[in-house]
């Protein structure tokens, strides 16, 4: 059973995907840590992100598994745990550009089919997950918020880690990356025509949890 989060970034896609796995029992998938994985990669070998050939030479040497005993499940590039050092400004930045380029999409999405056949139960967060990865998934939800609002919540995230943000160039990011991720000829981000789209601008993390754990366990019912 595989239920798919999407939505652009700030959207608090990823607490509230690892926190409805947690309450339905579910394991929890980061496919944008995916993505970020290819593009720590990338930064480590100088590679030209302009370059979609070196850039999937590089994915396919990349050996991205996820250690599921950890809670929640931590990303390894080649056997080594990079979770802490993928969500920095130049890994982001990177990320959103590898992930144009449609041979690196494909070898991600096929691993993320198979880790859903793997783990059986799945909340999967991402860009494509409804649209394009688990077209067949049980529940699909699409997270959205005024571009504003996520760029407040982006900021307050950074801020509570310790750095030094400068507002207006988050927001000029978070509307950029917006552009390019649902811009792109492969995988953009869509909502599926059949999933259930949340605006989170108004409520609070508690309440969006609440709704979609409402939902599951309604699909859950009837299947
Ligand atoms: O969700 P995130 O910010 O960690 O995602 C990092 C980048 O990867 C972002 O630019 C969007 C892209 N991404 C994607 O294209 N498809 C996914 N399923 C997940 C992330």
């Amino acid at each position: 059973m595989v239920i798919t989060i999407d939505g652009p970034a700030g959207t608090g896609k990823s607490s509230v995907a690892q926190k409805v796995a947690d309450l339905l029992g579910f394991d929890f998938l980061d496919t944008g840590a995916m993505y970020r994985a290819v593009a720590l990669a990338a930064v480590r070998r100088q590679a030209d992100l302009n370059d979609p050939r070196e850039l999937e030479f590089i994915a396919r040497h990349a050996r991205i598994e996820f250690d599921w005993s950890a809670h929640p499940p931590a990303i390894q590039l080649n056997d080594e745990p990079v979770g802490h050092l993928l969500r920095g400004a130049e890994v982001t930045a990177a990320a959103s550009r590898i992930a144009v380029v449609p041979a690196i999409r494909q070898q991600l999405v096929e691993q993320q089919r198979q880790l859903g056949q793997q783990r059986g139960s799945l909340v999967t967060e991402g860009r494509d997950q409804g649209s394009v990865v688990f077209p067949d998934a049980t529940l699909k939800i699409y997270l959205d918020a005024d571009p504003a609002e996520r760029g407040r919540r982006r900021v307050a995230q950074l801020r509570a880690r310790g750095e030094i943000v400068d507002p207006a160039e988050i927001l000029r990011q978070i509307v950029e990356r917006d552009q390019r991720d649902s811009g792109r000829a492969t995988g953009p981000l869509a909502a599926a025509t059949d999933a259930s789209i949340i605006d989170t601008t108004h409520l609070t993390q508690q309440q969006v949890i609440e709704a979609i754990v409402k939902l599951a366990r309604q699909r859950m019912e009837q299947s």
